[in-house]
């Protein structure tokens, strides 16, 4: 089933979280609504919060998008994760994101990252990623920390966008897919 993508401006996006147990109800069928939500909106990541779910939870599939450049990408769901550490060079990459339509901008991020998470069994995991992978993981995993890519923006880049952002919460954008405005 897709659902509504929650817009920029909604509060959920910006809540706690909670960790996930292994016995929460309809875990599966929530994570198979993300990916067919995902899909339909031409992501490469989705976290919980975006779907109104205050839980520790998002999904990141890059392989659709792999270039020539790069290996062949990952498809993960990403339960309970924690990031250990970031490192690796800064670089800059043109970012966007499902809850804030048509707004893309550059953020600086480390090009690496160690997260521990659990698969969807419940399986623990801890590794490292790189290039646009970690950079999807760092995004989505924002997301569960309450972090937006707008937040992150230059002070100047994010007073150019304030009326984009303002038209955003105020349910004044169209997407080609259902949003829930504030
Ligand atoms: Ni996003």
């Amino acid at each position: 089933m897709i659902l509504p993508v929650y817009a920029y401006g909604t509060d959920i996006l910006r809540a706690k979280t909670q960790e996930i147990e292994s016995s929460l109800e309809g875990l599966a069928e929530l994570i198979d609504n993300m990916w067919e939500t995902m899909y339909h909106a031409e992501g490469v990541g989705l976290a919980a919060p975006q779907i109104g779910q205050n839980i520790r939870l998002f999904i990141v599939d890059t392989e659709q998008i792999s270039k020539d450049d790069q290996k062949s990408g990952i498809k993960k769901v990403f339960i309970n994760p924690t990031v250990i550490e970031e490192t690796g060079e800064d670089y800059t990459y043109e970012e966007g994101c499902l809850s804030i339509p048509h707004i893309r901008a550059d953020v600086t991020r480390p090009e690496r990252v160690k997260i521990k998470y659990l698969d969807t069994d419940f399986n623990e995991y801890t590794e490292i990623f790189d290039g646009f992978d970690a950079r999807v993981i760092q995004h989505e995993y924002d997301h569960i920390e309450g972090i937006l890519f707008v937040d992150r923006l230059k002070p100047l880049k994010k007073k150019l966008l304030k009326k984009k952002l303002s038209l955003i919460k105020a349910g004044k954008v169209n997407a080609d897919y259902r949003m829930r405005f504030a």
